[in-house]
């Protein structure tokens, strides 16, 4: 073996002694069988695949069981794990392998990678197990373990920096031993190179890595460029009578539908429109909170009323302070009414 990369060479030592060798889709050379747990392993963790994998080739042995079963048995076989398109591709590729190919897969990445639901990093995993094809894998695991390992920056995500990973696992292949290397790289991304807490003093590739020399593991690969969000401000009035605070039912569609929540507006304007007797105003500090769509700054203020003035109005309720936060209320006005409580009302 010449392996021009100490990573590739590193990694390769370490499967050896230290990777899996007894998942039930190691020792074979069917590609059937290979192709499935690639498929199943692609959204999926190993400890749940395996009982999944286990009663599938029971039911459809190889491609023809496959191909021939209708595609109602395979998505049964199929539930609990989830990204049913999977299961649909994979019957379709079956039926395409069937009525194209022989019902034998093709050996080269590109014949693969042309099948339903094999995408250029199954294709070559699948070559590279089935048939000893130098080929590279790219799943999400082994970016995170190139991002770190080599310092790659940016969003792996874009254009940009997808092409500089691919280039760089091509570039990482070695010339034999592409079994054990692949199983390597994706050992290492599963089991120490994880997204939180990687166990770098275990990690085979350590003493090269970028992200460990540098403190950065938390960093790399880098997050997914956050959008801009629209960022709104909304003045809220806690209307309080020293034991109770004032809400608002808001309609059933929209932002917190259904849910509680304090008046909003201007606070004299309000008082005066429900008819409230304005005795002491106070500004609480800002809270900003995040929705999916935008961020919302809540300024509070908070208004000491006359008790029981005011407020004939539907769809207004007024709840004891100590109850309020369980009253059925969004979780940012929650905040606000723990304030309040713990202020003294
Ligand atoms: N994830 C994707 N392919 C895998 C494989 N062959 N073994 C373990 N985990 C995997």
């Amino acid at each position: 073996m010449i392996a021009i990369n100490p990573f590739t060479e590193q990694l390769i030592a370490w499967q050896k002694v230290a990777g899996r060798h007894d998942l039930p889709w190691q020792r074979t050379r069917d590609p059937y069988r290979i192709w499935l747990s690639e498929i199943m392993l692609q959204q999926t963790q190993v400890s749940t695949v395996i009982p999944y994998y286990a009663r599938f080739l029971d039911s459809f042995p190889d491609v023809r069981a496959l191909a021939s079963a209708p595609v109602e048995a395979v998505i049964e076989h199929w539930a609990g794990l989830g990204y049913y398109a999977r299961a649909r591709n994979l019957h379709r590729c079956a039926q395409q392998l069937a009525a194209a190919h022989g019902g034998k897969f093709p050996d080269s990445v590109e014949v693969l990678a042309a099948l339903p639901g094999i995408g250029r990093s199954t294709a070559a995993a699948i070559a590279a197990f089935a048939f000893g094809r130098r080929a590279a894998i790219l799943d999400g695991n082994v970016k995170r373990v190139l991002c770190r390992q080599f310092g790659v920056d940016g969003f792996p995500g874009s254009t940009a920096i997808d092409r500089r990973l691919w280039a760089l696992a091509e570039s990482l292949l070695p010339d034999g031993d592409i079994e054990v290397y692949t199983q390597g790289l994706m050992d290492l991304g599963a089991t120490l190179c994880t997204r939180s807490r990687p166990r770098c003093a275990d990690c085979p590739v350590a003493a090269g890595c970028v992200a460990r020399r540098e403190g950065r593991q938390a960093e790399l690969p880098t997050a997914r460029p956050r959008a801009k969000v629209p960022e709104r401000s909304a003045t809220f009035v806690l209307f309080s009578d020293g034991q109770r605070l004032l809400f608002e039912r808001r309609p059933p569609a929209g932002l917190w539908g259904g849910l509680l929540v304090p008046p909003e507006g201007e606070p004299a304007a309000v008082a005066a429109r429900l008819g409230l007797q304005l005795r002491e105003t106070r500004n609480l500090p800002a809270l900003k909170h995040a929705f999916t769509h935008f961020r919302l700054t809540l300024e509070p203020v908070l208004c000491r009323v006359s008790p029981q003035s005011g407020v004939a109005e539907s769809g207004f309720e007024w709840v004891a302070i100590a109850r309020a936060a369980d009253a059925g209320v969004p979780t940012p006005i929650r905040k606000l009414i723990r304030q309040v409580a713990s202020a003294g009302g």
